[in-house]
């Protein structure tokens, strides 16, 4: 018997693996193209020749596969292996696959957790990794040593199986809306002649007041307050109808420049003119 099983030894499992062993715990492995185990047993990891096996070898199993849908399969395959057993589920995906595997695992009186990795495989156990999770609370303490072994700023954030799809979204929408904001910067700077690597050598002056956003976020949309804003609606449509100008004036694509001043003009037209941006939120929310 091990301690913990890791089935699913890709990029990101094998970064898992590694960082239970180093965490010491007796660690069995199983992947499905087996050679991809021999740098973990070299490692000190005991190789399964099955995925059942893997399932029976430990209490605990963490399960990195492609998606939910695949881990449904597998452990459907493996029979009655998962009974009594509890399941780190790590793969991606949607919500609904998350519910439909937290049913098969129930019905198969098997305790689980299901979570995101807010890191590369590079991450993998440094203490500022968080991996969001959510399952019940007695599963949590059980597995939360061997959770924080693989990202020591882990956290429970809720109980049902398909809350961690839409957590996802949200976080990855936020670094996309960066990801994608740069992109676009990117485009304008073209057109107008601005050498990309001014442009990139100076994004750090925009992500330098990315925490006084996140304030005005936290300050407003978790207690419904959107009064007396440090910067209204009025004044972000007005801000973003001069880009979204800019933009259509050099010819550049502008469809996200355009996406923002049409939200904010919605929130004026809603009456939120003097109330901060994100009451978006709530005024999207009703739709
Ligand atoms: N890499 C990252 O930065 C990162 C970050 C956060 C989350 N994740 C998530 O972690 C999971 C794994 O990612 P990865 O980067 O490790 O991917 P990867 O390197 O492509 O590895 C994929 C793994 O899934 C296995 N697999 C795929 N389909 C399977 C199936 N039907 N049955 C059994 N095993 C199957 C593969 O087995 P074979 O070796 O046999 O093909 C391999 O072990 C994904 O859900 C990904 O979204 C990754």
């Amino acid at each position: 018997m091990s301690d913990v099983s890791v089935i699913g030894l890709g990029a990101m499992g094998s970064a898992l693996a590694i960082a239970l062993i180093k965490g010491g715990y007796a660690v069995t492995v199983w992947n499905r193209s087996p050679e991809k185990a021999a740098p973990l047993v070299a490692a000190g990891a005991v190789q399964a020749g099955s995925a059942a096996e893997a399932l029976r070898a430990s209490p605990v199993t963490v399960i990195c596969i492609a998606s939910h849908d695949k881990t449904l399969e597998l452990l459907g395959a493996a029979g009655d292996a998962v009974s009594g057993r509890t399941i780190i589920e790590l793969s991606t995906g949607g919500a609904e696959d998350a519910e439909a595997l937290a049913a098969h695992l129930d019905g198969q009186g098997a305790d689980w957790m299901i979570g995101i990795i807010n890191a590369y495989p590079t991450g993998i156990s440094l203490p500022e990794t968080v991996l969001l999770m959510v399952g019940a609370e007695p599963v949590w303490q059980r597995c939360a040593p061997i959770i924080r072994t693989l990202g020591g700023g882990s956290a429970r954030v809720g109980d049902r199986a398909g809350m961690i799809a839409a957590l996802f979204a949200a976080l990855f929408t936020t670094r996309q809306g960066f990801m994608f904001g740069m992109i676009y910067g990117g485009l304008v700077c073209r057109k107008a002649g601005i050498p990309l690597d001014v442009f990139a050598s100076q994004i750090p002056v925009s992500m330098g007041v990315l925490p006084a956003y996140h304030k005005y976020f936290s300050d407003t949309v978790p207690a419904g307050k959107f009064d007396n804003p440090p910067a209204t609606m009025t004044v972000y449509a007005a801000a973003l109808d001069d880009a979204l100008a800019t933009f259509r004036a050099l010819g550049a694509h502008a469809e996200l420049p355009q996406l923002f001043s049409d939200l904010a003009h919605r929130g004026v037209e809603a009456g939120l003119d003097d109330k901060a941006l994100t009451a978006l939120v709530e005024l999207m929310s009703r739709d």
